[in-house]
């Protein structure tokens, strides 16, 4: 007896020990929110911004809705010193980026990074390649709990094994770190990005503040992206998504003036459907109040944030009409109509297409007008505006 007694005692630890292989096992259960500088900043951060920022965060109410990580993307570094240790800029973060993380920690807030997997970062910072331990142990002393981990310069390099690499490294410092892989969809991340523990893996090239295709960036090379051509982009790849990762369209433009506030609604609904991380890319300083109103709809958040954890798909399209859905866990359908063209049209959202028989009735609620609309039965069809959306959700009676 006490020997089967004593026997349980000392197994339970190692079984225990077995299951949770991975100190960030149980991350970004849900899409990831926050807000990240590069979209608006670029390579201008400081100590002073970020704080000022994650100070907006709380203030604006963003906090209240959901947002969590404050995220210093490219430049925040200069060099190594004589033992490798990365160096971040003294005249941009005079107190150094633990004082950071915890200004950002103090607030109820979490804290993140962006490196690389080559050499340098394309803004020519030191990139973690060959020093990836030594960076993982470093960001968890700095109190880092979101990781953005960048493709450029990596010649030969294989992306699934320089993936597994830093997540490896990550692992070994034993804080829980979010992986943001940010390969650009190059190497099909969706295949294998769950396996090497990434959260999150870029299903494109950047995003560009505009409602169109891709353009040619200044040097010759492809391309930039705008909100249409990442949208088409991200066809067929939902159920590579479930919780803890997910594919990631990239960052939001909401409220960096490149599109109107339809266009901007519009992006914000699509990225909720897709169940996108939510990572917010404007000044949250000095937001107008139509701007804060997209970025806190706490209604599109949910269907984002749901979690049943089912990435939405395009389900209808007829020329510049289409219909996108995604399944909630309550068994109703997330559903938005999407006018792509300049004029306003009626788009119909029929019930076989959103996977119900078209003889039920259904509520429909409309997310931007907070709005029972009432009891359909079969389909519901509106009119929308030009480059704008319905979103609604639709629940059997
Ligand atoms: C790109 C990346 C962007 C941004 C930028 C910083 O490669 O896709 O999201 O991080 O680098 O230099």
């Amino acid at each position: 007896m006490l020997a089967i007694f004593a026997g349980v005692l000392l197994l339970a630890p190692g079984v225990a020990a077995q299951q949770s292989t991975s100190p960030s096992a149980n991350l970004a259960l849900t899409p990831p929110m926050g807000w990240n500088s590069w979209n608006k900043f670029a390579c201008n951060v400081s100590e002073d911004m970020i704080k000022g920022m994650a100070d907006a965060v709380v203030k604006s109410g963003m906090k209240d809705a959901g947002y969590q990580y404050v995220n210093i993307d490219d430049c925040w570094q200069v060099n190594r010193d004589a033992g490798g240790n990365i160096v971040a800029d003294p005249q941009r973060f005079p107190h150094g980026m633990k004082a950071v993380g915890d200004y950002i920690h103090s607030l109820g807030l979490k804290f993140g990074v962006y490196s690389d997997a080559g050499s340098q970062t394309r803004g020519k910072r030191p990139g973690g390649l060959g020093h990836e331990y030594q960076d993982a142990i470093q960001y968890a002393a700095w109190g880092v709990d979101y990781l953005k981990y960048d493709w450029c310069n990596t010649t030969t390099q294989d992306a699934k094994a320089s993936y597994a690499n830093i997540r490896a490294a990550l692992d070994s410092a034993g804080r829980p770190i979010v992986l943001s892989i940010c390969e650009w969809g190059t190497a099909k991340p969706w295949l294998w990005g769950k396996e090497v523990g990434g959260n999150l893996w870029r299903t494109t090239g950047d995003i560009e503040d505009r409602w169109g295709g891709q353009k040619k960036w200044p040097d010759g090379t492809c391309c930039s992206e705008g909100l249409l051509s990442i949208l088409d982009q991200q066809i067929g790849l939902a159920s590579y998504a479930g919780p803890g990762h997910w594919n990631d369209p990239d960052m939001l433009e909401v409220g960096n003036g490149g599109m109107t506030d339809a266009e901007y609604r519009t992006h914000f609904s699509l990225w909720a459907l897709l169940a996108a991380p939510l990572i917010a890319g404007n000044d949250l300083r000095d937001m107008r109040p139509e701007i804060h109103d997209i970025l806190t709809n706490k209604e599109v958040i949910a269907v984002d944030q749901d979690a049943l954890g089912r990435e939405g798909e395009r389900v209808w399209k007829n020329g510049d009409a289409e219909v996108w859905a995604k399944q909630l866990k309550d068994g109703s359908r997330a559903v938005i109509l999407l006018n792509r063209s300049a004029a306003e049209q009626t788009i119909s959202a029929n019930w076989e297409d959103l996977g119900y028989p078209s003889t039920i009735g259904a509520s429909v609620r409309d997310l931007w007008l907070h709005k029972d609309l009432g009891k359909f039965t079969g389909r519901f069809s509106v009119p929308v505006a030009s480059h704008g959306v319905v979103m609604v959700t639709v629940k059997p009676q």
